[in-house]
C-alpha cells in the first residue's frame, strides 16, 4: 500500500520534528501495511524551504530499510500562486506526474472558479492532481456536490485517515462519509503528523479501503 501523503521529513514542516522522529513514523507506516510513502512536506508558508526539504529527504533516505520512499509536496493553492505556475515542474512527485494540491479550509463556492482555472492549468501542464482532504474545505462540507465536479474534471480525490476520528478539523468524518458513500474518493492516506496517526490509517483502509487504489 502506498501512503501519497505525510508529514515524515525531519524538522521542516509541523510533522516529524526529527531524524528519530521520521524512523519511528516510518516503522508505524510499515506496521499499518504500508509498504511506499510518498514524502509530502508543506508547501506553504511558514514552512516552505525546497533545498531544506529536498535534504530532509535524502536523510530520511538513508535510514529507509523496508519502505520505500519517494519525494512530493503538499501545494498549498496560495502558495502555488504566490510562486507562479512554472514551479509545478518541481513540486509533483517524484518520478511521476501526480500533484497533490491543497486548497484553502475556510473556502467558498466562489473560490472554486480560482481553483478550476489553476486545476485545468495544472492538466494542461501534464499533471494528474490530487486534491488532499477535500473533507477539511468548507464549501465541500457545504455542498458535496463540489467534489462531484472536481472528479468530473478528472481530479483524483485524497481522504485524511483522521477523519475516522473527526479530522485535524473536527468536523471532517461526516463529510468524509458522504463523499465515501457517492464513490467519490480514490486515495486514503494518513496525513500523518506523528506516529499515532497511523492508527488512524489502519482504521481507514479496514473501514473504507478495500477498493481504492494507493
Ligand atoms: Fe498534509
Amino acid at each position: 500500500m502506498r501512503d501519497m501523503h505525510c508529514h515524515i521529513l525531519p524538522g521542516v514542516d509541523d510533522g516529524a520534528r526529527n531524524i528519530t522522529e521520521s524512523c519511528q513514523m516510518l516503522f508505524a507506516a510499515r506496521q499499518a501495511g504500508v509498504t511506499e510513502v510518498v514524502c509530502t512536506p508543506h508547501c506553504r508558508d511558514p514552512y516552505f524551504d525546497f533545498d531544506r526539504m529536498w535534504q530532509a529527504y535524502y536523510e530520511l533516505k538513508q535510514h529507509a530499510r523496508d519502505v520505500s520512499v519517494r519525494m512530493g509536496f503538499e501545494v498549498n493553492h496560495t502558495k502555488l500562486m504566490e510562486l507562479g505556475m512554472d514551479w509545478a515542474d518541481r513540486l509533483h512527485f517524484e518520478g511521476s506526474n501526480e500533484f497533490l494540491l491543497e486548497l484553502s479550509s475556510r473556502c467558498t463556492r466562489d473560490d472554486f472558479q480560482t481553483y478550476e482555472r489553476t486545476i485545468f492549468e495544472l492538466q494542461g501542464r501534464g499533471f494528474e492532481v490530487i486534491i488532499a482532504h477535500p473533507e477539511r474545505y468548507r464549501a465541500i462540507q457545504k455542498d458535496p456536490s463540489i467534489a462531484e465536479d472536481l472528479v468530473r474534471m478528472g481530479c483524483r480525490l485524497q481522504a485524511s485517515a483522521d477523519f475516522v476520528a473527526g479530522g485535524r478539523l473536527g468536523k471532517e468524518k461526516r463529510p468524509a462519509k458522504r463523499l465515501f458513500a457517492r464513490g467519490l474518493y480514490s486515495y486514503i492516506a494518513s496525513d500523518a503528523h506523528r506516529v499515532q496517526h497511523y492508527d488512524y490509517l489502519e482504521r481507514a483502509v479496514r473501514l473504507y479501503g478495500r477498493d481504492l487504489e494507493g
